[in-house]
């Protein structure tokens, strides 16, 4: 037996459980019992009430013999991706149903996508962002290039001929940075996708957090994306599935023929998201889910505008927190010490800006997840380590 040597060439521990290591070790070290955690983008509101009554009906369905169900369908029920299709076309963007792919969420995909490519093409990421897209395929030993994401060109990053790729991930509205491009940005993209005869694979999973007009949710935003681009998203962070997990690929048919080797990739590997699971999404994109969705995103929100008006007060540099609940700040030097000294010093967890590739050491990332009286709680401690 002879294991995936490209095992070697991934770091020893995974971004955030190495985060949840160092915390347990703290937790059986001093024992606290006030820590906050505004590391991983966990949800903390609970499941919109259309989405609860709706998983409540469908276990009971699921506990009588007449309507009872057993394996779904691969791509997911029709019932919720004729509501997926809708909510693109409340936005303008027109998918055939057989377009879209239900799944267990964004992680899973933006990773499981890349066994539909040769090991010989070359991935272009940006950098920082996202750790998943690195490792899905560093497993598959595939060049890896990146387009640096700076204080310089705000966080986002736009094509360089010079620089040939074959695959490229985008993330915007970015994790961790929160930056968020313009249709005009992605247009660049688009023609620099066509001009390589590249794939964009566009993480969307924070697009329900986008507030300024100008700023894209949905690559098909852009003209010819639907040639070049694949779409991820997700209800983790819009819904609050973390917990639950849901979310939907979009593959368009004129992409080559990544749509059909998308279908057999998962007929092959999986056997989807339950019943239920798909009920409860289905509520959530109806008018009532969206309005009671659009309330827990509010809270986190005002999360971030608090996490900002506090970040201003020290003075250090920080930006997004305005279209996605990641705030991004200059912490200085090494991005895991500031990590040990936020934890050991006030008891907050973030995220070290360096996990999130080279150019986000000496940055650190907080989420807007947490109740709005912990996060209030964690910037008062962590404006007084600023200061120090
Ligand atoms: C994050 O904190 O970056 C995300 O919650 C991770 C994820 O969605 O897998």
């Amino acid at each position: 037996m002879l294991f995936n040597p490209y095992f070697a060439d991934l770091s020893n521990v995974y971004l955030f459980a190495e985060a949840e290591n160092r915390l347990r070790a703290f937790l059986a070290r001093t024992k606290p019992n006030n820590v906050i955690k505004m590391g991983i983008g966990d949800v903390t509101q609970p499941l919109c009430a259309a989405a609860v009554e709706a998983g409540k009906t469908a276990v009971e369905e699921m506990g009588k013999a007449e309507s009872f169900r057993g394996y779904g369908p691969y791509r997911g029920y029709p019932f919720l991706i004729k509501s997926i299709a809708a909510y693109y076309k409340s936005r303008g963007i027109s998918l055939d149903e057989d377009e879209i792919f239900i799944s267990d969420g964004s992680k899973s995909d933006v990773a499981g996508f890349t066994d539909l490519f040769a090991k010989d093409n070359t991935v272009l990421l940006q950098d920082p962002v996202y750790p998943v897209y690195a490792d899905a395929n560093i497993l598959h030993g595939r060049k890896i290039v990146y387009a640096s994401a700076t204080m310089e060109n705000g966080f986002l990053p736009l094509p360089d001929e010079r620089v040939k790729a074959d695959i490229i991930y985008l993330c915007s509205p970015n994790n961790p940075t929160g930056a968020v491009y313009s249709a005009a940005d992605l247009e660049q993209w688009v023609a620099y996708a066509k001009s390589m005869g590249a794939v964009i694979l566009f993480d969307a999973a924070y697009e329900a957090f986008v507030t300024e007009d100008k700023k894209v949710r949905s690559i098909y935003e852009v003209r010819g994306a639907d040639e070049v681009a694949v779409e991820f998203c997700s209800f983790s962070k819009t819904a609050g599935f973390t917990g639950v997990r849901c979310g939907y690929t979009v593959v368009p048919k004129k992409l080559a023929n990544l749509n059909a080797l998308w279908f057999r990739r998962q007929s092959a590997k999986s056997n989807g998201v339950s019943y239920v699971t798909q009920r409860m999404a289905e509520a959530a994109l109806t008018n009532e889910g969206q309005k009671q969705t659009a309330a827990a995103r509010e809270v986190y929100r005002k999360n971030a505008q608090v996490i900002l008006q506090a970040l201003r007060k020290t003075g250090v540099f920080h930006t997004g927190g305005v279209n996605a609940p990641y705030i991004w700040f200059k912490c200085g030097g090494s991005s895991w010490d500031f990590f040990d000294r936020l934890l050991n010093e006030v008891q907050v967890v973030g995220t070290p800006g360096v996990g999130f590739g080279r150019n986000g050491e000496g940055f650190f990332r907080l989420t807007a997840f947490n109740t709005y009286k912990n996060t209030v709680e964690a910037m008062r401690r962590i404006q007084s380590v600023l200061r120090a």
